[in-house]
């Protein structure tokens, strides 16, 4: 992935460029990056903004057609994708990372990156998928709004070339993404869970309209995070919990 690359000074979001390219179906090759210096309109998931520095961090996004994956296994893209960047990360900084489900990069209780995965289909038919990743790289100080962020540059003192980053960054979701098209990715599901944020560890959670004490004990096949709560396992899905930020 990332043989292409189509580098921008400045853009809206790098998904919406490169999901604006595809619907007026222009053939893009799989692994096509799309990079931006600056997003003027930068997105999150839960339609939360993601608010870069310009020229300092990564925003990037990438183009793949996993039509291999069954629509009911879409989950399996995110795990393969979220344990590249942890695996990159974690080895850069050369202390782990941690993924908070389901695809936050988190060092300590500190955000240093989010992945932001668009999958298009039409029926059961997979289009394609924009898997958007945003990186804090060297950018310092961050504004006093944003709580629990920080950058590999906070962490290690260092600046990072970005184009050298882009390239390992591509380099490993290629390498777990092949994994998975080969049926070679019977380990992706452990590494995944063994990287998460909070694993077997008590936790406050925001559950609907109540607060439970938890402990994460992995995700279902569909992705959906399992929370043991005294001796029942119940599982969430993606807007039915949230943690309780850390102080
Ligand atoms: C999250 O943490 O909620 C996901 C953040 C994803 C941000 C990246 S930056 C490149 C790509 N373009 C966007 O508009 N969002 C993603």
């Amino acid at each position: 992935a990332g043989q292409k690359i189509i580098a921008l000074q400045r853009v809206d979001s790098t998904n919406n460029y490169l999901k604006n390219l595809l619907s007026k179906s222009k053939p893009l090759t799989e692994g096509t990056v799309i990079m931006a210096e600056e997003q003027f309109d930068g997105r999150g998931q839960f339609n939360n903004k993601w608010l870069s520095e310009p020229g300092k961090n990564l925003t990037f996004s990438l183009l793949l057609y996993p039509s291999f994956i069954s629509p009911n296994s879409q989950f399996l893209l995110n795990i393969a994708v979220s344990i590249a960047i942890n695996d990159v990360l974690t080895g850069i900084i050369g202390q782990e990372c941690k993924i908070k489900w389901p695809n936050d990069i988190i060092f300590g209780n500190n955000k240093l990156g989010g992945v932001l995965i668009e999958n298009i289909l039409s029926g059961k038919q997979w289009k394609y998928a924009v898997i958007g990743i945003g990186i804090n790289v060297n950018q310092t100080s961050f504004s006093e709004s944003i709580k629990n962020v920080t950058s590999l540059k906070k962490i290690t003192g260092a600046s990072y070339p970005l184009n050298n980053l882009l390239a390992e960054l591509c380099a490993a979701i290629e390498t777990r993404y092949r994994e998975l098209r080969d049926n070679q990715c019977a380990q992706h599901y452990g590494r995944y869970v063994s990287n998460l944020y909070r694993l077997n560890e008590p936790h406050k959670f925001i559950t609907g309209e109540s607060e439970v004490i938890g402990k994460i004990t992995g995700v279902d096949q569909g992705g959906r995070l399992l929370v043991k709560v005294g001796d029942d396992i119940h599982s969430y899905g993606l807007k039915e919990i949230s943690y309780v930020q850390e102080p």
